[in-house]
């Protein structure tokens, strides 16, 4: 428990928050049947109080036909009888609560899932009928219909566009199990208002909200060509078809009114791939007050691009009235202990499509920079949000066998792409036993037999591990965190050194080792001897000398 996390009054909690992505269904399972659920993770609360996070970010948990690794849901309201019951829901949030650890669910705004009663009203109702209005639901191309609306792609590759049995299509940006809503719709705007108050009233503090850029579109016809989706194709001011268009703030202002009813305000995060200069019209104060930071995910391990990323992060939150996002890894990208480990400019879906075998990862080098990665930004002003498994120094599993992958990716992209699965496979939290822990029976991914030495259990024993010094980390940052002042000392081309207010600094080696300032060192992401040299990627925190 941090001294932060104790007052659960604080409105500004969300500000320095240490938030830890649980992925629910790959998380723990507690009956055994392979997939993660509620029962599993209430077992796991003292676990998380232990590791020293503020804030759980659950994803989603809901009834779901797991088209899309549950971001395809089919009811808003409820929780998937395979991972539990509303009452374990409460009964979390209770356990989180009682631990000082606050609670982000996942909002899925953009598409519902295909199981949903509205999309499943839509297909039954007539073209032209109100149920077909709260989609996109138009008449296709070509002389008798036959053709796609529009050239819309789906991210997941493919056509956006299915067509029904009456002929008409539908968009989904995603899989054709998630059909994209029609937000000029006043009833999908309501809805979403109730779905919000429906979880703060069940004592959720916050969302964190899925493809938050892309629910205003521009659905006037003649459609807009669009025929691929990458943020650098983004219009960057607010006028293009899909993404980022300035229709979507009006939302989440109304989203801010809802979210203000609660005392502490519920807070959010949006997820946007927008054009990286505007997430700050996100992060207002009067919307949703955070938008994650990815640019450094795209970043290699160098001083001077962590650096200017980094500065540009702060400037930007700043700008907003908000406070800095920090991300290394998540669920949809592989775990930063391989990236790291990886060639500068290794393209990481051909590495994955080799089974992750060319070219070869280095994953001690990965886990020292990851280490040394994760310290400077828990060093950093703002929240940091990690993801589960990171604790353990959990590399990506890149050999999943084809036939057990589950991301739509791999089939959508005709076998080009492999997908998210390899950061998404079940803990390890015991050395030996059926899925190491993770439950009593099988586990819904496939786990190595390298998993073994990542076990919670075997890094609990061992005081020079992953999880030793995140949980040395956490504590620590909970009693050093003071204002919001930084600065950094520029003198030292690879080396970032950051000082804080409250007389503490952080120091970051890239490539080569170097000599710490002086000052007691309060943690090291490697040893230091003596001589008091950082060795070559490593971090160190020291307080200053009074
Ligand atoms: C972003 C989520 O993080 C990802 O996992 C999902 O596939 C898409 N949004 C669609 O909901
Ligand atoms: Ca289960």
């Amino acid at each position: 428990m941090t001294d932060r996390g104790r007052d659960l009054t604080d409105p500004d909690w969300w500000r320095t928050a240490v938030v830890y992505q649980v992925y629910p269904r790959s998380f723990a399972d507690g009956n055994g049947d392979g997939i993660g659920d509620l029962a599993g993770l209430l077992d796991r609360v003292p676990y998380l109080a232990a590791l020293g996070i503020d804030a759980v970010w659950l994803s989603p948990f809901y009834p779901s036909a797991l088209a899309d690794g549950g971001y395809d849901v089919d009811d808003y309201r409820d929780v998937d009888p395979r991972i539990g019951t509303l009452g374990q829901f409460d009964a979390l949030v209770a356990a989180l609560h009682a631990e000082g650890i606050r609670i982000v669910v996942d909002i899925v705004p953009n598409h519902s899932g295909s199981g949903h009663a509205w999309f499943r009203a839509a297909l039954a109702a007539a073209p032209g009928s109100p149920e077909r209005a709260r989609y996109v639901f138009r008449d296709g191309a070509g002389e008798h219909g036959e053709l796609p609306p529009s050239d819309w792609v789906s991210h997941f590759g493919g056509p956006a566009w299915t067509r029904v049995p009456d002929g008409q299509w539908y968009l989904h940006l995603f899989a054709p199990e998630q059909p994209d809503f029609d937000w000029s719709n006043p009833e999908v705007r309501e809805e979403f208002h109730d779905v919000l108050r429906f979880w703060s009233d069940r004592g959720v503090d916050g969302f964190r909200v899925d493809v938050a850029h892309a629910l205003a579109k521009d659905l006037s016809e003649p459609f807009r060509s669009y025929p691929r989706i990458h943020r650098d194709v983004v219009a960057v001011d607010g006028t293009d078809p899909l993404f980022d268009r300035d229709e979507v703030h009006e939302i989440f202002r109304g989203w801010r009114r809802v979210m203000n009813e609660y005392d502490p305000p519920r807070s959010a995060v949006a997820e946007a791939w927008a054009p990286p200069a505007r997430l700050p019209l996100y992060a207002r104060p009067d919307e949703l007050g955070q938008a994650f930071e990815f640019d450094l995910v795209l970043e290699p391990w160098s001083a001077p691009a962590f650096r200017s990323t980094i500065q540009t992060a702060l400037d930007r939150a700043r700008e907003a009235g908000a406070s800095s996002t920090w991300v290394l890894s998540n669920h949809d990208i592989v775990r930063h202990a391989s990236r790291f480990g990886l060639p500068d400019g290794t393209d990481l879906n051909a590495w994955l499509l080799t089974d992750g075998t060319e070219p070869a990862c280095d994953l001690a080098l990965g886990l020292r920079r990851a280490l040394a990665g994760t310290l400077l930004l828990l060093a950093l002003p703002g929240a940091a949000y990690l993801y589960q498994g990171e604790e353990l120094g959990l590399p990506e599993v890149a050999d999943l066998p084809v036939e057990a992958l589950e991301d739509p990716i791999w089939e959508r992209s005709a076998h080009t792409e492999k997908g998210r699965d390899g950061a998404r496979v079940p803990l390890p939290w015991t050395t030996s036993g059926p899925s190491f822990g993770f439950g009593q029976g099988g586990s819904h991914l496939p786990q190595p037999t390298w998993f073994a030495d990542f076990a919670v259990e075997a890094e609990e024993r061992d005081p020079g591990s992953t999880l030793a010094l995140y949980r040395r980390a956490l504590a620590l940052r909970a009693t050093l965190l003071e204002g919001e002042g930084v600065r950094f000392v520029d003198d030292r081309p690879a080396v970032i050194e950051v000082v804080r207010d409250g007389g503490w600094r952080s120091v970051t080696t890239f490539g080569e080792s170097a000599a710490l300032p002086e000052g007691e060192i309060l943690l090291a992401s490697q040893p230091v001897g003596d001589d008091r040299v950082l060795p070559a990627d490593a971090t160190a925190w020291l307080r200053d000398p009074a």
